[in-house]
């Protein structure tokens, strides 16, 4: 690996092996998204426990200030909607050029293998390796299923997670499964970095799952709405860096999570 593309995933993947990235791209299919009304005010208090930003320039450009010392891995397909025809139809969206611009330490690009669109999307992502090989630039693959959310399981998971590492990402975002994630990990040349969903019912469900599957294999995680639509973000932040970065057990991390957001209501009524 060249030096480059080493040194930015350097910035990504702390020394401890382990990253927590903060995904705030939601709105390029499903437009506006609670809490993202104003993502420069949603990121402020949160942003200094996560490693790197996942955002598209639109966003990056217009709503996040340029001095934020966490590198950002800029979202570079869509072109699809979630009241179009179908979600998995994506392209790139955005030129080697304006990646060097906006000075990304990484790309993400999504992989809708088994859908209408698999070949479209994984050329998607084979076209961006090439090109952003040549940058140093590496290619995070998101292995996404769209609407189809009963893929989340091992062996869906495991195909489409090889296959991005096949064709260059040099890391994987997939889906956390209760059944076999360790599976989904060894079959996968690259780490893999676990993605959130749509908010869990509750805060220890969120951290169990985290810590599952870290405990599987994991290197991190890439989540967005289950911290910040969760009414204490700031907590479940610090709570999530924990399981990530400090093998905290969930017990550990429940009590994190209870202390921040008991200790930040004494000092706002203050
Ligand atoms: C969509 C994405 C988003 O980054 C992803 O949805 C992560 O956010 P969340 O934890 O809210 O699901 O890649 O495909």
């Amino acid at each position: 690996m060249d030096w480059g593309i080493k040194n930015r995933l350097s910035r990504l993947i702390q020394a401890d092996g382990h990253c927590f990235f903060l995904p705030i791209d939601h709105g390029y299919f499903q437009g506006p998204t609670r809490s993202l009304e104003k993502p420069g005010e949603t990121i402020k208090p949160i942003l200094q426990y996560c490693d790197a930003l996942f955002v598209t320039r639109g966003v990056l450009r217009s709503c996040v200030d340029a001095a934020i010392d966490k590198p950002v891995i800029l979202r570079v397909s869509g072109g699809t909607s979630v009241v179009g025809k179908d979600l998995a139809h994506e392209g790139l969206t955005t030129s080697i050029e304006e990646i060097l611009r906006l000075n990304a330490a990484a790309v993400g690009v999504s992989v809708f293998v088994g859908s209408d669109y698999e070949h479209q999307t994984l050329m998607n992502l084979s076209k961006l390796v090439n090109i952003c090989e040549n940058y140093g630039i590496p290619v995070m693959a998101v292995t996404a299923v769209g609407k189809e959310i009963e893929k989340r399981e091992a062996r869906y998971l495991a195909l489409a997670c090889r296959i991005a590492a096949e064709l260059g990402a040099k890391v994987v975002k997939t889906y956390w499964c209760e059944k076999d994630f360790d599976k989904v990990v060894k079959g996968c040349p690259v780490p893999v970095v676990m993605a959130g969903g749509p908010r869990c019912e509750s805060e220890l469900e969120v951290i169990e799952f985290v810590y599952d599957g870290m405990q599987n294999g994991a290197i991190g995680i890439n989540l967005g709405r289950n911290v910040w639509q969760n009414a204490h973000p700031v907590a479940m932040a610090k709570a999530l860096r924990a399981v990530v970065h400090e093998n905290a057990s969930p017990k550990e991390a429940r009590e994190i999570f209870n202390e921040t957001k008991g200790s930040r209501k004494v000092a706002s009524k203050a």
